[in-house]
């Protein structure tokens, strides 16, 4: 696809899809030329055009900044020890049930500010964010939907009593800070604040999860790795960049053109959608020396898992650091890491989403 249809029309779909890197990357560093923008109701920093864009962003920059994050460091420690250590007796654990699901969940709510009390109920509705993505129900859709629904207004009620909380007595947590901040004098709204911790959620648990689980499944097929990673655990910051190169939680990005586009020959209509295949992207061997081989030392490494330009992943530094920490934790403490013998791995079914649904190991 990439040698002989780089920028191609879907007509089942009705889409454009874009493969090779260059063009990956022109799309999105050009949100001019393509928008982010869906339904202006929910409207969200991730679906925002500049310059409201930037003002959302601005917000909450400075709680995800590398050097806040790294502060987390003890406490996702911590958090990774508690989940792991009831499994080394038994040498057996559910990878993405046991440790990739909970950690992202447990540490997002603590940043957000719910209280340990309500874990257990949050990590239910913030699973049910993700329901249909990750299960094999067979309820019609609709009802899926319904549930969504109904399970994002719980949320919502939820978090509008944390914040009517906090409001009276404020702490340093995330919503704090949201219910302080001001967009040219004025102060978010409930349902803004409110928004702001869902899409933290949506955008941050699921793909979490898949970046920790992607990571441990190229150790187990590939065991050389695990030992070259134990003798240099330095490498496994770049090790987990190869990760989202190679393996990439999210393998596409969707825009919508604002203006005719002319993309390598092809022209693109006003209105029309376009999806950057950012998992092609990060396999162009126009780009990346040997982009077929998992090269744990990469550098530079220049993938696009977290997307690129403006609406780059504001919790890249939160993902990269829990991903480091489990790594070094399984690699010192297990001796092996293996996929469980004769267990047939299951895709999540989705065209955006690259992850399987368990794993075993
Ligand atoms: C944006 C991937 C983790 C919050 C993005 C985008 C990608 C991405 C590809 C760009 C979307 C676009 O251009 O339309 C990932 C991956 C993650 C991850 C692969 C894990 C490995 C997280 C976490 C959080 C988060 C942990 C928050 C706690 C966001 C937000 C945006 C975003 C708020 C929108 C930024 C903007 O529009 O300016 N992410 N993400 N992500 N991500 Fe992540």
């Amino acid at each position: 696809l990439r040698d002989n249809t780089p920028v191609r029309y879907d007509n089942h779909r009705e889409c454009w899809d874009v493969f090779r890197y260059e063009d990956v990357q022109y799309v999105l560093k050009n949100p001019k030329l393509f928008s982010s923008e869906r339904d202006r109701a929910n409207a969200s920093m991730l679906t925002t055009d500049p310059p409201k864009h930037k003002q959302l962003r601005d917000l909450v920059n400075q709680a995800f900044t590398p050097k806040a994050i790294e502060a987390l460091a003890p406490r996702i420690q911590e958090i990774a020890d508690e989940l792991l250590s009831p499994h080394f007796s038994e040498g057996r654990m559910r990878l993405i049930d046991d440790l990739a699901t909970p950690l992202p969940v447990i540490v997002i709510a603590e940043l957000i500010g719910v209280p340990a009390t309500d874990r257990q109920k949050f990590k239910d509705w913030s699973d049910a964010l993700v329901k249909g993505a990750r299960d094999d129900s067979d309820e019609a859709f609709q009802e899926l939907m319904e549930e969504k629904k109904r399970n994002q207004q719980e949320l919502a009620s939820y978090f509008t009593a944390i914040m009517e909380e906090r409001r009276q007595r404020p702490e340093g947590d995330l919503i704090s800070i949201l219910l302080a901040a001001e967009i040219e004098g004025e102060k978010l709204t409930a349902e803004e604040v409110v928004g702001f911790c869902i899409l933290l959620l949506a955008a941050g648990n699921e793909t979490t999860t898949n970046l920790i689980t992607n990571a441990v499944r190229i150790l187990s097929e590939q065991p050389e790795l695990q030992q070259q990673l134990r003798e240099h655990p330095e490498l496994i910051p770049t090790a987990v960049e190869e990760t989202l190169r190679y393996y990439p939680p999210i393998v596409a990005i969707g825009r919508i053109a604002k203006e005719n586009v002319e993309l390598n020959g092809q022209t693109i209509q006003a209105g029309e959608q376009v999806i950057s295949w950012v998992g092609s992207a990060n396999r162009d061997s126009a780009q990346f020396d040997q982009a077929e081989k998992f090269v744990p030392d990469r550098k530079p490494n220049r993938h696009m898992g977290f997307g690129f330009g403006i609406h780059f992943c504001l919790g890249a530094p939160l993902a990269r650091l829990e991903a480091r920490v489990v790594l070094q934790t399984m690699l010192r403490q297990m001796e092996d890491i293996q996929l469980v013998p004769e267990t047939v791995l299951q895709p999540i079914q989705s065209a955006f989403v690259f992850g399987v649904k368990e794993y075993p190991i």
